[in-house]
This record gives C-alpha cells, sequence and structure tokens, in this order.
C-alpha cells in the first residue's frame, strides 16, 4: 500500500493532538511516512511538536518522518495532502466578533453573522496565501480545507482558484449531526446515506437511508427528535452551549416539519431568540480559551513533563478523534478511489436546478481519485430557496467586499444577513469592525 506524506496546516490547533491520535489509529488503511505540522505560531508549533514525538514513537514507529515547522517552504514540500484547519485572528479575535456584535445588539456567532462576516474577511487572505505557498511546492497535492467561515472560504477559493479541481472545502457539523442520529436509531453513522441540500452551516437533511435495507429514517427521526435529545456522541458536544443546540433542535423540528435542518440554522431562523439567550461579557470563545483550548495545552504540556503516553492515563483510546475520522475517510476515497458519498462544498452547475449555477452549495458528494462527483438534488421548495438566495447573496457580496475593498459592498452584505437586517446597525457594525480588524483586513473603501 502507498504510504502517504500529509501536512496540518494550524498545527498549533487545539484540534490536532486528537487529530495525530486518530493518524495512529487509522495507519493500517491511511497509512503515512510524512507527518508535517505547519503553524504561523512557534511557541505552539513547538508544544504541539514536542506532544507528536512522543505520540509518535510510541504509537507510530512506522511513520518515517515528522516534522514541525513555522517555515511554508519546508511544511509544503513533497506532501500529498494538505489538511487545513486555521484559524485567523485566533480566538482573541473570535472574542472581538462575538462582542462587537452582541454590543450592536445583533448574535455573536463563529460563522454566523457579523461574527462571520468578520471571521471570512481575516481568512479570505491567509487561506489565499497558504493555497499559493503550498502549490509552489506541491501542485498536485489535495487541499482539504475546512477552515471557517467555511462558505465564504469555499467561495472564495472557488473564484479565486476556480481551475484548481483539487481544493476540496468540508465541514464536520453535517457528520456530527448523523453521528447523532445514529445515536438516536441505535444504528452506525456509516450505515445511513444522506440527501441534504443547502449552504454550509445552512442546510437540511431531505433523506436519511438505510444504506443496506434502502429503509428512509427521516420520518423516525423527525418523531424522536421534536422531543429535545441529549447527545452523548462526543466530549465537545457535552458542554453546555453545545447541549443547548442540540436540544434546539426539537423546536425547529416542530416549527418546520418538513426536513431536518442543520444545528447553525437555529441563528438564522430564531435569531432573536438566540441573541437573548447570550451572554455579552462571556462568550462561546471565553468559554472555549477557558475549556477546550487551555485543557488541551495543559494534557500536552504533562505528557511532555512525563516524557511518555502509554501506561498513563492519556493512553490512546480506540474512539479518540473517532468524530475526526471523516477527514481520513475524504482522504482514503481520494486516494484509494472509494467512491463513498460525502456531503461537501462545490460550485452548483446544475445540481439544485432552481439555484444560482455558480452557487458554493453543500450537497452529497461521490469522491474518488478523479475528485468530486456532486449527484443530482433536483429543484428546491420557495421557502428554501428564498433563505439559501439571500444567505448566499450575502456570502457572495463578502467575498466581492474582500476582491474589490469595496465598503459599501461589506454593507451590503450585512444587511442581507438575517442576523444583522437594517442598514444603520451594518453601518455601526462595520466601523467597529475595521478597526478592530486593522492588522488583518485589507483596506475597505
Ligand atoms: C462544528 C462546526 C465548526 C465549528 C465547530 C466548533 O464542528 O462545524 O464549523 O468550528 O463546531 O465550534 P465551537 O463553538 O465549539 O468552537
Ligand atoms: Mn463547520
Amino acid at each position: 500500500m502507498k504510504e502517504y506524506a500529509i501536512c496540518i496546516v494550524g498545527g498549533g490547533s487545539r484540534y490536532t493532538p486528537d487529530m495525530l491520535a486518530m493518524l495512529c489509529n487509522q495507519k493500517e488503511r491511511f497509512p503515512l511516512r510524512k507527518i508535517v505540522l505547519y503553524d504561523n505560531e512557534n511557541e505552539r508549533q513547538d508544544v504541539v511538536g514536542a506532544y507528536a514525538e512522543i505520540l509518535f514513537k510510541e504509537y507510530y514507529p512506522e511513520l518515517k518522518e515528522l516534522v514541525y515547522t513555522t517555515d511554508p517552504d519546508t511544511a509544503f514540500s513533497d506532501i500529498d495532502f494538505a489538511l487545513m484547519q486555521i484559524r485567523a485572528g485566533r480566538l482573541n479575535m473570535r472574542e472581538q466578533d462575538e462582542k462587537i456584535a452582541i454590543k450592536h445588539g445583533c448574535l455573536g456567532q463563529e460563522t454566523c453573522g457579523a461574527g462571520g462576516f468578520a471571521y471570512g474577511m481575516r481568512s479570505i487572505p491567509a487561506v489565499v496565501e497558504i493555497i499559493k505557498q503550498i502549490r509552489e511546492k506541491s501542485p498536485e497535492c489535495w487541499i482539504l480545507n475546512y477552515s471557517n467561515p467555511a462558505a465564504i472560504v469555499a467561495e472564495a477559493t472557488n473564484r479565486i482558484y476556480s481551475d484548481d479541481k483539487r481544493i476540496i472545502n468540508i465541514c464536520d457539523m453535517p457528520i456530527a449531526i448523523m453521528d447523532m442520529y445514529a445515536a438516536v436509531l441505535g444504528k452506525k453513522r456509516k450505515d445511513l446515506e444522506p440527501k441534504y441540500f443547502g449552504l454550509n452551516h445552512f442546510g437540511w437533511f431531505t433523506n436519511i437511508y438505510d444504506r443496506e435495507t434502502g429503509e428512509d429514517y427521516l420520518p423516525r427521526l423527525k418523531e424522536i427528535l421534536k422531543t429535545p435529545v441529549d447527545v452523548q456522541t462526543e466530549p465537545l458536544f457535552q458542554e453546555p452551549s453545545w447541549k443547548a443546540t442540540f436540544k434546539f433542535m426539537s423546536t425547529m423540528i416542530q416549527d418546520y416539519d418538513e426536513y431536518l435542518p442543520n444545528t447553525y440554522l437555529q441563528y438564522y431562523l430564531y435569531p432573536r431568540k438566540m441573541f437573548e439567550k447570550q451572554n455579552s461579557d462571556y462568550t462561546r470563545a471565553n468559554e472555549v480559551m477557558d475549556g477546550n483550548e487551555k485543557e488541551t495545552y495543559e494534557r500536552m504540556e504533562t505528557i511532555i513533563a512525563l516524557g511518555k503516553i502509554k501506561g498513563t492515563e492519556f493512553a490512546i483510546t480506540e474512539d479518540v478523534g473517532c468524530h475526526a475520522e471523516y477527514i481520513v475517510d475524504l482522504a482514503t476515497a481520494l486516494a484509494n478511489n472509494t467512491k463513498e458519498v460525502f456531503l461537501l462544498m462545490t460550485e452548483n452547475k446544475g445540481i439544485i436546478e432552481n439555484l444560482d449555477r455558480h452557487m458554493m452549495v453543500e450537497v452529497p458528494c461521490r469522491v474518488g481519485s478523479s475528485g468530486v462527483e456532486p449527484l443530482v438534488v433536483g429543484t428546491v421548495p420557495t421557502f428554501y430557496k428564498g433563505l439559501i438566495e439571500q444567505q448566499y447573496a450575502y456570502e457572495k457580496l463578502t467575498v466581492d467586499a474582500y476582491l474589490e475593498g469595496s465598503k459599501k459592498k461589506a454593507m451590503q452584505a450585512l444587511v442581507l444577513n438575517r442576523t444583522v437586517v437594517n442598514t444603520d446597525t451594518a453601518i455601526a457594525l462595520l466601523e467597529d469592525l475595521i478597526k478592530a480588524n486593522k492588522e488583518y483586513w485589507r483596506e475597505l473603501k
């Protein structure tokens, strides 16, 4: 079996340690010869790198090379896959995004609304620059991008690198939701095959088929999920805000009983309710900084001091990072031509007949060594079409605002967002966001 070389871009991320442990667990079906960790921050990269050395010595002795670096030329040479998970401006800027939006009476969220807009304007140049650097060194490698806000990043990469068919934009939320469906049905996620349409963080499941029998579980799931469920699928979702999000699904299903919604639709369909739930002094960024981010780094520091993992409380279990397995599934599909179906962001081109051909939709796609082949959806009903078109116009105008440096388009984008709406609010928000993002945004005129 061929052995691959991969680079994790954003190697200092709190997601990296579990991802690395997961790669150890997956070495039979996705064997690696080289793992590169790349980050632009030395201090964080060194911690994850030192942890990785211990991890691989014990759990991946077959691995020939571990590199951790802040030099892009070193990082991107001789790689087959780049897994991109960067956060431009880190959690400090996420906190700003959320708090500035709340200050203006709007929802403060990482990928939705004003927060997602601000993050998008930071992410686009960062992602675009990294792709350019990757292509200089590894013109053929697959770039699996899951940097947020994925909808905007996907729109930007599709416009800027329109001929590059080896950039694939993916989000794990549909997978996490399907893990939950599988749990309530007493099945495994891979027993299920979804039909789905929409945009990233803005879509609906229309069918959930049993891969074997062909039974559609959608009616049963709707019945079950009308009552709030307590998900136990992974540690992240045990956090109070995620628990609340999964529970809120029941309200959405009661109010809209046609399809099953992506969790993120709560922000667009109930912006006032979600706004009222927020704490302007302590947002999700604060929760993550004080919680998962801190714990993950402390755990790595402890392991580095111990010098070992095996035989300690940190020993790798079979299910560590199992949720992130989807990324290996995707890489394996590309490498081994498995033709498995994934929900991916891709240019519409008629897949959803009654929507713009250039829209970056999120739909089921068959994946093999020649790339991504979207599967036909057909037409979508007026209500969904209206919502999607408005949201896509927001996403497109955000990318236009970036490409043209246009303040007018930035304002128009915000007005089109269902969590902002008012023109005066959009104008005031934009002024504050420009000030806060001086270091990151291109100038808007
Ligand atoms: C889901 C979404 C991601 C998001 C992540 C973490 O997996 O698909 O886009 O970044 O949740 O969100 P959090 O608020 O926990 O940082
Ligand atoms: Mn996502």
